[in-house]
This record gives C-alpha cells, sequence and structure tokens, in this order.
C-alpha cells in the first residue's frame, strides 16, 4: 500500500498529518510512505529527516495518486479529483459542510473518513484529533491573551509593592478549556470555569480552579456521547447572568463552548463586554463556529470598549510541531486499526466496528452516516 501525505495548502495550516516518527511505523508496518517534498518545512520537520525515516520524497501528483491519502485539512475538490479511484482518504473533512466535497469523493468511490466524526471512545482515544488539537489550543489561547494583556497573571511581592493576580475566567470546560484552565493556573491566575454538564465541573475543581455556577446545573446541559447539548432560552439566559457577573472582574476570559454540528452559544453579549475591565482580553475559540461573544469576528483582533477581543483560526497550527506530533500519532492509531493484524496490505474495512462506521463519510459511491 501506498500512503500519500500532501502539503497542506489551506492559508495558516503549518501542521502536517505524518512525522518522521510515524512514517518508520507506517514503513514497518509494510506500507510505502510518500510525502510531497516541502510538506513538512512548516512543522520542523525537513525533507531529509522523512527520507532517513523511509519515506520517499514525491512531486504534486505522485503524492495525490496514492492508495491512502492522510491528511489535516479537509482536500479541496480540486484535490479529490486527483486522487486514483477507490483509493482511501483519512483526514478532517466537516463534510456536512460541503456536498461539493461529498459529490466529488463520490465520483472517484473514495473511502473518505472524517477525522473529526471518531467516536469519543476509551478505545479511540489515540485516535482522537479533536482532544489532541484542542489541549494545544487551549494552551495557546492563554499564552495570547497573557501577551495581549496589560497586567501580569501572577501574585507578585515585589520591593516597588505587591502586584494581584489576575483572573482568569474559562466558559467551556471541555478538553480546550481544561486546557486553559491548567496553563493559567502554571502562570499564577485566579481561574475561574463554567461549563452546562455536571461532570466538567469536578474536572475544573481537580486542576485547582473554581466552577462558577454549580446550583444552575441540571441534566438539561448533557447531550448524547459526553456532548453538551441546546438549552432552554430561559436556562441560557440565566447562565449568560452568571457569566456576566463574572466576566466583569475577568483580565481574561477564554471562551470555548460548542455544541456539535451547531452554533457557537452566545455567552458574552456586547452589553456584557462593556462592562469589562479596560485592557481586559477575550480569546474567543469558539470563533470559526459563530463565536461565543457577540463581538468576535473569525480571524481578526476587535478592540470595544477597551477590551480586546481575539477571534483565532486554525490555533493549533500556530504550535505546528506538537500539533502535528499529536495529530500525525493519531493518524498512525486510526490507520492501524483499519488494518488485519497490523500489517499494511489492503484495507479490509470492517463496518462493524464502531470506530470504522461512525467515520466513514464516503464509500463505493455513496455517502454514509458521519457525512
Ligand atoms: P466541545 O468542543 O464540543 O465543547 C466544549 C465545551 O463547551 C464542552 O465541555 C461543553 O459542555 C461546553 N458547552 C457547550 N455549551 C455550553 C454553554 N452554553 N455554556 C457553557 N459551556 C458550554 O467539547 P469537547 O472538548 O470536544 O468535549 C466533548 C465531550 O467529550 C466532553 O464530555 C469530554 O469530556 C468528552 N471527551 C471524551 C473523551 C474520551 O472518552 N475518549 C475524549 C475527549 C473528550
Amino acid at each position: 500500500m501506498k500512503i500519500g501525505v500532501p502539503r497542506e495548502i489551506a492559508a495558516n495550516e503549518r501542521r502536517i498529518a505524518a512525522i518522521p516518527e510515524t512514517v518508520t511505523r507506517f514503513v514497518k508496518a509494510g506500507a510505502q510512505v510518500l510525502v510531497e517534498k516541502g510538506a513538512g518545512v512548516e512543522s520542523c520537520s525537513s525533507d531529509d529527516a522523512f527520507a532517513q525515516a523511509g519515506a520517499t520524497l514525491v512531486d504534486t501528483a505522485t503524492v495525490w495518486g496514492a492508495d491512502l491519502l492522510v491528511k489535516v485539512q479537509p482536500p479541496t475538490v480540486a484535490e479529490a479529483q486527483r486522487m486514483r479511484d477507490g483509493a482511501c482518504l483519512v483526514s478532517h473533512l466537516q463534510a456536512w459542510n460541503s456536498p461539493e466535497l461529498l459529490a466529488a469523493l463520490n465520483a472517484k468511490k473514495i473511502s473518505a473518513f472524517s477525522l473529526e466524526q471518531v467516536p469519543r471512545t476509551t478505545r479511540a482515544q489515540t485516535m482522537d484529533v479533536l482532544s489532541s488539537q484542542a489541549t494545544i489550543a487551549g494552551y495557546k489561547a492563554v499564552l495570547l491573551a497573557a501577551d495581549r494583556a496589560p497586567r501580569i497573571l501572577p501574585m507578585l511581592v515585589t520591593a516597588a509593592g505587591t502586584l494581584t493576580p489576575g483572573t482568569v475566567l474559562v466558559l467551556g470546560a471541555g478538553v480546550a478549556g481544561l486546557s486553559a484552565i491548567g496553563t493559567a493556573k502554571r502562570l499564577g491566575a485566579i481561574v475561574e470555569a463554567f461549563d452546562v454538564r455536571a461532570a466538567a465541573a469536578e474536572q475544573v475543581e481537580s486542576l485547582g480552579a473554581k466552577f462558577i455556577g454549580k446550583e444552575l446545573l441540571s441534566k438539561e446541559g448533557e447531550g448524547q456521547g459526553g456532548y453538551a447539548k441546546q438549552l432552554s432560552q430561559d436556562a441560557e439566559e440565566r447562565n449568560r447572568q452568571l457569566i456576566a457577573q463574572h466576566a466583569k472582574k475577568a483580565l481574561i476570559v477564554i471562551a470555548t463552548a460548542a455544541i456539535p454540528k451547531r452554533r457557537a452559544p452566545l455567552l458574552l453579549p456586547r452589553s456584557v463586554v462593556e462592562t469589562m475591565q479596560p485592557g481586559a482580553v477575550v480569546v474567543d475559540l469558539a470563533a470559526e463556529t459563530g463565536g461565543n461573544c457577540e463581538l468576535t469576528k473569525l480571524g481578526e483582533d476587535v478592540v470595544h470598549h477597551g477590551v480586546t477581543i481575539l477571534g483565532p483560526e486554525k490555533l493549533a497550527a500556530t504550535i505546528p510541531t506538537h500539533a502535528s506530533q499529536m495529530f500525525a500519532r493519531n493518524v498512525l492509531a486510526f490507520v492501524i486499526n483499519m488494518t488485519k493484524d497490523g500489517k499494511l496490505g489492503e484495507f479490509a474495512l470492517n463496518f462493524d466496528d464502531d470506530i470504522v462506521q461512525a467515520s466513514c463519510a464516503t464509500h463505493a459511491g455513496t455517502t454514509r452516516s458521519a457525512a
């Protein structure tokens, strides 16, 4: 089997879906790995490092002719059209967003696997790109905010007097939120967090942060598979009032609240931003799905009433070496799971495997449930 690792062409995408370490593992499992020349440069894996790991460095046309393509970003329609008939693709797909891509994949009878649809189960943890990338994004969000803030985060007792610690409010305590909490704690901040899932309260407290609004938690916030679900308007309003009280005291708000396949919940309206401290910073990790803050603009920095609101895009890609390392290991585990006995000959797709079933978006010319 030939595995192709193309260069990512999306703007600001510096990650790659294989690293020299995973190339060696693929080669040991019997595959030939084709890496597009220069594909790893942005994530600090040189062509030489890939060659030493056993890859063959190839041009764009050759890489897209492989039997299995592994990628970070969904392919463009033009890229999908370069694939050979009946090939496999393992990537982020966000297929529900792109009927044109699904049509292009089906026209070529591609078996396309959507990494963001891998179930959040214990067995699939090693393949969970949502978690690995959210961990990086949560960490970087705090660093971005700390860099923009006019105050420091830790308490400092100095000859010039005492500097009081800053408060970081984290909205949404999933993987990114918990990573942000850990990072803010390590920087010495006072950390508060809110989520609609009761399970999150214990996780927040185990990191030494304060969970706000325990009294508002109910079963209503818990959806399927551990995800949150859309709340009633009343519950949303109660939560917004609680958040408003805490946001006005915060130096930094890291907003990560998300509901699968829906617009992000609106937690910080303009009126609340206008009550925040001058110099406060909001980093809205939900910017790509509409934002938790009313003023967020994707990919832009907004300053309103002295408050800076950042809506970063592809934040994990700004730490490309570690993000790629984690992503590539997730991809390796996903691909090996589809083989018999870990040997990379032909895939025998087993749709009885819940991971294969849940993540397969297209196969043999038809769109499947993962799309
Ligand atoms: P996500 O990115 O879908 O959402 C982020 C957070 O926002 C979640 O904690 C969610 O509860 C929260 N949220 C949604 N609406 C909100 C609102 N109105 N106000 C405040 N917070 C709100 O979540 P993520 O990080 O992808 O995790 C989803 C679930 O998957 C979690 O239960 C997590 O523990 C679970 N998980 C399980 C894994 C496993 O067992 N292998 C691995 C990773 C995550």
